[in-house]
C-alpha cells in the first residue's frame, strides 16, 4: 500500500501542521510504503524569495526527521527532484474541467484574502493531482482543508482513466477527525497564512510570548466557564499534554477559579516538553547537514524511478508514445 503526502515550505511549521498532518503521516510509515516530499513546485504560487524557499526547504526537513520521519521505511524527497510530476501535470491539465478548479475553496480563500492570483495558483491542484497520481497512491494522509484537493485527484484520475483506459490508481484521502483542524492563537484555524501560529521549534522566548498570547476572553477567574471545552488553550493542551492532565485543567476551568494566565503557562510548559527530545533530535541533525542532502537525494532517486514508469504508462495510455 502506498501512503503518499506532501507538505509546502512556505514557512515555520506550526502544531497545526504537526498534529493535523506531520504526525498522522509518520505514524503510518509503520503501515505502508511511506512517500512524503516538500512540495517547493506548490510554494512557489505564493512565496517569491529563492533564499526564503531554500531556507523553509531545509527547515522542513529538518522538522520531519527531527519529528521521527524515518529515511529506512519512507521515502523522503524534494518535489522539483522528480521534475516527471510536471509533466504529468500537464497532461492532466488538459481532462480537468475548468468548473472543477473553479469551485475550490482554498483557491477562493486565497483570492480573498488578497493574493493575486496566477495561473500557478489556480492549477494548484492539478499539480498535486499529478504528485498523487505519479506514484499511484492510496492512501494520502492531510488535514481537513486539504480534503477538497484530494477529491479533485480522484475527479481528474476517474477522467483520465475514462479517456484513455485504466491507467492510475484512485487515492482515497486519509483525516484524523480529533484534530482535524488545530486553533491559532486567535481561534481561527492555525495557518500560516493567518499570523496565528505556534511553531514546533524555535526560540524559548519569543514562543513562551506568543502561548500568553493566546485570546481570551473578559470573564474573571472565579467565574464559572461552562464552555470550557471551546478554550483555544484547552483545546491546544488536549494535543500536548496527558489526557488526565488536560481533563484536569477543564474541570478546573468549567468550575471556576483557574485564571487564563496560569492556564497559558501550563500549556506552554507541557507543550514544550512535548516537543524536548525532537528539539534536541533537531539540533543533532542541524549540525550534520551532508546526512540530511544524502536522505533527500536517495529519496529522489527511489521517487524518480516510481515516477517514470507511472509517466510511461500515462504517455502510452494517451498515444504520446
Ligand atoms: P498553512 O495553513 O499553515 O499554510 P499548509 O496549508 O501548508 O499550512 O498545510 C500543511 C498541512 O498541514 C496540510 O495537510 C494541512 O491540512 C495541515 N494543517 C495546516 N494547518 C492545520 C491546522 N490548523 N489544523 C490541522 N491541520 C492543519
Ligand atoms: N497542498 C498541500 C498543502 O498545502 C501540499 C501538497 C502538495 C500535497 N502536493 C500534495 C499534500 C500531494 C498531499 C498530497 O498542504
Amino acid at each position: 500500500m502506498r501512503i503518499l503526502s506532501g507538505i509546502q515550505p512556505s514557512g515555520a511549521l506550526h502544531l497545526g501542521n504537526y498534529f493535523g498532518m506531520m504526525k498522522p503521516a509518520i505514524e503510518l510509515q509503520e503501515k505502508g510504503h511511506a512517500f512524503y516530499f516538500i512540495a517547493n513546485y506548490h510554494s512557489m504560487t505564493t512565496l517569491v524569495d529563492p533564499v526564503e524557499r531554500r531556507k523553509n526547504t531545509l527547515d522542513v526537513a529538518l522538522d520531519f526527521l527531527a519529528c521521527g520521519l524515518d529515511p529506512k521505511k519512507t521515502v523522503f524527497f524534494r518535489q522539483s527532484d522528480v521534475p516527471e510530476v510536471t509533466e504529468l501535470t500537464w497532461m492532466l491539465s488538459t481532462v480537468t474541467p475548468m468548473g472543477l478548479l473553479e469551485r475550490c475553496t482554498s483557491y477562493k480563500d486565497k483570492v480573498a484574502k488578497g493574493i493575486s492570483p496566477n495561473h500557478g495558483l489556480f492549477a494548484y491542484p492539478v499539480l498535486m493531482a499529478a504528485d498523487i497520481l505519479i506514484y499511484d497512491s492510496n492512501i494520502v494522509p492531510v488535514g481537513q482543508d486539504q480534503k477538497q484537493h484530494v477529491e479533485v485527484t480522484r475527479d481528474i484520475a476517474v477522467k483520465f482513466n475514462e479517456q484513455y483506459g485504466e491507467t492510475f490508481v484512485i487515492p482515497e484521502p486519509q483525516i484524523r477527525a480529533d484534530v482535524a483542524k488545530v486553533p491559532g492563537l486567535d481561534g481561527e484555524k492555525m495557518s500560516k497564512s493567518y499570523g496565528n501560529t505556534i511553531e514546533i521549534f524555535g526560540d524559548e522566548k519569543a514562543l513562551r510570548k506568543k502561548a500568553m498570547g493566546i485570546k481570551m476572553d473578559s470573564r474573571t477567574p472565579q467565574e464559572p466557564k461552562p464552555d470550557a471545552d471551546q478554550n483555544i488553550a484547552i483545546q491546544i493542551l488536549k494535543l500536548v499534554a496527558p489526557p488526565e492532565t488536560a481533563k484536569d485543567y477543564e474541570d478546573r476551568l468549567r468550575a471556576g477559579g483557574l485564571g487564563y494566565g496560569d492556564l497559558k503557562k501550563a500549556l506552554f510548559e507541557h507543550y514544550w516538553n512535548h516537543f524536548a527530545a525532537a528539539r534536541a533530535k533537531r539540533a543533532e541533525l542541524a549540525a550534520n547537514l551532508d546526512y540530511v542532502n544524502k536522505v533527500l537525494a536517495d529519496g529522489a532517486t527511489q521517487a524518480r524511478s516510481v515516477a517514470q514508469k507511472v509517466l510511461q504508462r500515462a504517455k502510452v495510455a494517451s498515444g504520446l508514445e
